[in-house]
């Protein structure tokens, strides 16, 4: 079974997603490691109801970027995790995580790659964004991630339409209902060896 830790920082809708997709017979995969940089987050507190193991990991408990990096690795390889997801997580990761799980940490991210990413383009700005630029379809995408903000491979879209008078906030919520179904769909693919 493919071992995945998620990076969220806070609702963790997507998590939740791909914990309930785990938890099927022939999922493949198991999570074995919720993160979040806030302390807060909705998807800390749902890792402990389901228990699953989770660490609060920001520069706050770790002191600088390096040492988050260093510790954030020393926990992804301590646990034997293969696949990283990053659903939701608003911080870069570090070098050194970067380069031990190359090409195995995938982001999820609500547009349709290249379109619309990069710095500041998170959460509510990408979909007011494609508002802005009157775009007719939108979605959603999975990527590799690299030390560039959305800039990895694509790995999977799926498009949603955009209606006339839709607003960010609708717009969100649609793309989001397509995210819980594309995320897992990519990690159960990896966790048969078909990513
Ligand atoms: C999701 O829409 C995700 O694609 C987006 O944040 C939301 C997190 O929701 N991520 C980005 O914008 C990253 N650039 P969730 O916490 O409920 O999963």
């Amino acid at each position: 079974q493919l071992k995945v830790a998620v990076l969220v920082s806070h609702t963790g809708s997507n998590s939740r997603a791909l914990h309930e997709a785990s938890l099927r017979d022939d999922a493949g995969f198991g999570i074995c490691l919720v993160v979040s940089n806030n302390s807060g987050a909705r998807a800390l507190e749902y890792a402990r109801e389901q228990g699953i193991p989770s660490r609060h990991m920001s520069v706050r408990t770790h002191g600088t970027p390096e040492e988050l990096d260093a510790a954030l690795l020393d926990e992804l390889v301590t646990r034997g995790v293969d696949l990283v997801v990053t659903a939701g997580y608003m911080k870069k990761l570090g070098p050194r995580t970067l380069a031990a799980y190359e090409n195995r940490i995938i982001n999820i991210h609500p547009s349709l790659l290249p379109r619309h990413g990069g710095p500041g383009m998170y959460g509510m700005a990408v979909h007011e964004a494609v508002l802005a630029t009157g775009d007719e379809v939108t979605g959603a995408s999975v990527h590799h991630v690299t030390a560039e903000y959305d800039a990895g491979e694509v790995i999977a879209r799926r498009e949603v339409p955009v209606m006339a008078g839709d607003t960010a906030e609708g717009l969100a919520a649609r793309v989001l209902a397509v995210e819980h179904q594309l995320l897992p769909e990519v990690v159960r693919r990896i966790a048969a060896g078909k990513g």
